[in-house]
C-alpha cells in the first residue's frame, strides 16, 4: 500500500516537531543558564562581614573595593613579583600588621565585586596601630590609635614602581597567583586576571602621574600623610601649577577616639576640628576620610561606614598601663589646670573648657604653617560640590587660619606630637623648641614610659618601619606651642609633674 505523506503517525510527528523545536531553543536556553550564571557571578556585590564592631573596624569594607579594589589575588602576588620595590619581606615592611593567622594586613577589607574577590584599604589602616613594653615583647593591637608605623608613600610608591615594571603583566602575574594556590578557574586565566591586570596597569599608571606632585615632597615617613593635597588630585586641581606653599601638606594620622564627646564645645556649637579645625561635624569628617579608603559618593557604603561611625562615638583610648606617681599627678594636675585645661580640656574625659574645639591663631600658636597652608579656600569650595543631590551633601569644610585646640584623651599613645609629629615625646614637647631633638627616629613602637612617647633612639635594626625624621626639611619644623601659656617656661619638676598628670589621660 501507497503511504500517505500525510498519513504519519501523530506520535512521531510531534517528537520531530518537540526535537526540532528543542534544537532551535537550546543554544538560547544555554545561552540564558550561562549568562544567568554570569551575571550571578559578576553582578554580585558582597562584603566580607563581620559581625563584631572592632573586626569591622579592621577588616571590614566601607564600599572602597568597588572603585580601587585590587583583585585579591593580585595584591598577594605583587610582593613576589617586584620584591625589589618593598624595603623588606611582604606589605608588613611598609608597617602593615598582621594578626595571627590572618591573610590580610588591619585595615585591608574584602568584597566580591565585578566576579573577583577585591580588596581594598579601610579606616583602620591609618587608625589602628601596636605598642610593646620591650624590643623583645609582643606587641599590642591598639584599635583607633594613629597607625604611627604605616607608610603610605611608601606603600603607594610599591605600586607605582610595580605597575611601571615590566613584570607587571599576566604572564608573570597568574602563575605566581596558581604557584601560590589560586587555583584560578579557565576563564580567570585567561579572560578575568588579563583584563583585570590590564586595567589595574593603566589605572596605577595614571595615578602615578597624577600623585606626582608628592615626590617633591620630603619624604614623609611613617604615619603621616598629605591629606589635602590628595583630596586636590582628586578634584583635579593642576597640581604643577599651584602656589609652592600649599603643597606640603604631611601631617600626622590622628587618634580618633571618642568622637561623641568631641561634638559640642562649652558655647553649644559644635568643635572644630581636624588638625586645623576646618570642619565641626564628625560625620562629615568621616565620610571625608572614606574618600581615603578609596570611596566617592556612588560607591560608598553608608551603612558599613554608619557602623564604624556610631562605634567610634565611644571607644575609648587604653589606660596608661605602667605605674603612676599619684603624688606628682596630683602635683601636675594643678598646673595642668592652669595652663592647659582652657585649650585642651579638663581632663582625659572631660573635654570642657572654654577654648575646647576652637581654632588658636598661627600667630600665636607658632608651628609648623605648611598643613594650615595647603588647605585652601578653593579646596573648601570644591568640598562643598561633594554629595551634591544627596542628604549628607558636604557643608561644614572652611578654611581657618590656625590650628585646634584639641581633647587629649589617650595622649601617652599619640606621639611624636603636633600636627606634622615633629616632636618625639611629650617631656620633649614642654620644652622649648630651641631644646626639641632635631632629627630622631619615627615608627618604633617600643613604649618610653618616662618621657612618654615611642622610643625615638634605635636605628634600624631590621625593623624597616623605623625612619629618621629630620625637622629641618620644608613641613617637619618642630617650633611653637612655646612660651608662658605652653608651660615650656616651667621648672623642670613642674614639667616632670604636668607630664606625669597627661599619663592619666
Ligand atoms: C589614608 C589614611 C587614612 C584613612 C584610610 C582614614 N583616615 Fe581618618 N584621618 C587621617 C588623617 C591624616 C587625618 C587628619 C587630617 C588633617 O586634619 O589633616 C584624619 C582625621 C580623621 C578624623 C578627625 C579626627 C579629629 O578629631 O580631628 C576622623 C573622625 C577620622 N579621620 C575618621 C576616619 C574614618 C571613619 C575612616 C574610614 C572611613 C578614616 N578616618 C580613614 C587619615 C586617614
Ligand atoms: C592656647 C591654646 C593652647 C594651650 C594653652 C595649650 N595648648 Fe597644647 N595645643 C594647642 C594647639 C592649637 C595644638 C595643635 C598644634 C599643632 O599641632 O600644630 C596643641 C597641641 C598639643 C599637643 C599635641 C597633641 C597631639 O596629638 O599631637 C599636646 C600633647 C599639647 N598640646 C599639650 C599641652 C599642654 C600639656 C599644655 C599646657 C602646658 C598645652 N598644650 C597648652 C593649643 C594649646
Amino acid at each position: 500500500m501507497k503511504k500517505d505523506p500525510t498519513d504519519t503517525p501523530p506520535v512521531t510527528g510531534g517528537w520531530r516537531r518537540l526535537a526540532l523545536r528543542t534544537l532551535l531553543w537550546a543554544p538560547w536556553a544555554i545561552a540564558l543558564v550561562v549568562g544567568l550564571d554570569l551575571a550571578s557571578r559578576f553582578l554580585a556585590d558582597e562584603p566580607v562581614g563581620y559581625g563584631s564592631p572592632a573586626e569591622h573596624f579592621k577588616y571590614g569594607s566601607t564600599g572602597g573595593e568597588r572603585e580601587s579594589g585590587f583583585p585579591y589575588w593580585i595584591w598577594q602576588a605583587l610582593p613576589q613579583i617586584c620584591p625589589e620595590s618593598l624595603p623588606g619581606e611582604g606589605y608588613a615592611s611598609l608597617g602593615m600588621i598582621y594578626e595571627p593567622g590572618k591573610d590580610l594586613p588591619v585595615g585591608v577589607s574584602k568584597r566580591f565585586h565585578l566576579g573577583i574577590d577585591r580588596v581594598f584599604l579601610n579606616c583602620a589602616v591609618c587608625h589602628t596601630s601596636t605598642v610593646r613594653d620591650a624590643p623583645d615583647a609582643p606587641p599590642r593591637l591598639v584599635l583607633g590609635m594613629p597607625a604611627h608605623r604605616f607608610d603610605i608613600r611608601a606603600f603607594e610608591t610599591f605600586f607605582f614602581e610595580c605597575a611601571s615594571s615590566a613584570r607587571f603583566r599576566s604572564e608573570y602575574i597568574v602563575p605566581q597567583i596558581q604557584a601560590m594556590g589560586g587555583d584560578l578557574s579557565w576563564l580567570d586565566r585567561n579572560v578575568v586576571y588579563p583584563v583585570a591586570i590590564g586595567l589595574m596597569r593603566e589605572r596605577l599608571l595614571m595615578l602615578k602621574e597624577r600623585f606626582d606632585f608628592v615626590f617633591d615632597q620630603p619624604p614623609w615617613g611613617p604615619g603621616r600623610v598629605d591629606t589635602f593635597n590628595s583630596a586636590k588630585v582628586l578634584f583635579n586641581f593642576p597640581m604643577h601649577q599651584l602656589p609652592e606653599k600649599e603643597l606640603l601638606g604631611a601631617s600626622d594620622f590622628p587618634s580618633i577616639w571618642l568622637q561623641g564627646p568631641r561634638m559640642l564645645r562649652d558655647d553649644g556649637e559644635r568643635m572644630e576640628l581636624h588638625w586645623d579645625g576646618n570642619n565641626t561635624h564628625t560625620e562629615e569628617r568621616n565620610k571625608s576620610a572614606a574618600f581615603g579608603t578609596g570611596t566617592t559618593p556612588p560607591t560608598i557604603d553608608l551603612r558599613a561606614i554608619g557602623r564604624v561611625e556610631d562605634w567610634l562615638l565611644d571607644l575609648a583610648p587604653p589606660a596608661w598601663p605602667y605605674p603612676v606617681d599619684a603624688a606628682q599627678a596630683q602635683r601636675g594636675a594643678a598646673l595642668y589646670a592652669e595652663y592647659c585645661a582652657g585649650c585642651h580640656g579638663a581632663g582625659g574625659r572631660d573635654f570642657s573648657g572654654a577654648r575646647v574645639g576652637h581654632v588658636t591663631p598661627i600667630a600665636d600658636i607658632g608651628t609648623d604653617r605648611s598643613r594650615l597652608d595647603s588647605y585652601t579656600y578653593e579646596l573648601a569650595v570644591n568640598q562643598a560640590t561633594l554629595y551634591a543631590g544627596y542628604p549628607h551633601r558636604f557643608r561644614h569644610f572652611r578654611k581657618t587660619f590656625g590650628y585646634a585646640n584639641m581633647p587629649l584623651d589617650g595622649v601617652w599613645l599619640r606621639a611624636p606630637y603636633l600636627h606634622n609629629g615633629s616632636v618625639p615625646t611629650l617631656r620633649d614637647l614642654l620644652e622649648p623648641a630651641a631644646s626639641r631633638p632635631v632629627t630622631f627616629f619615627r615608627g618604633d613602637d617600643v613604649y618610653d614610659p618616662t618621657r612618654v612617647g615611642f622610643r625615638s633612639d634605635r636605628a634600624a635594626d631590621g625593623d624597616t618601619a623605623l625612619f629618621l625624621f629630620d625637622t629641618r626639611l620644608p613641613g617637619n619644623g618642630n617650633q611653637g606651642h612655646e612660651g608662658h601659656a605652653y608651660g615650656t617656661e616651667l621648672a623642670a619638676s613642674d614639667k616632670d609633674a604636668l607630664v606625669e598628670f597627661l599619663k592619666t589621660f
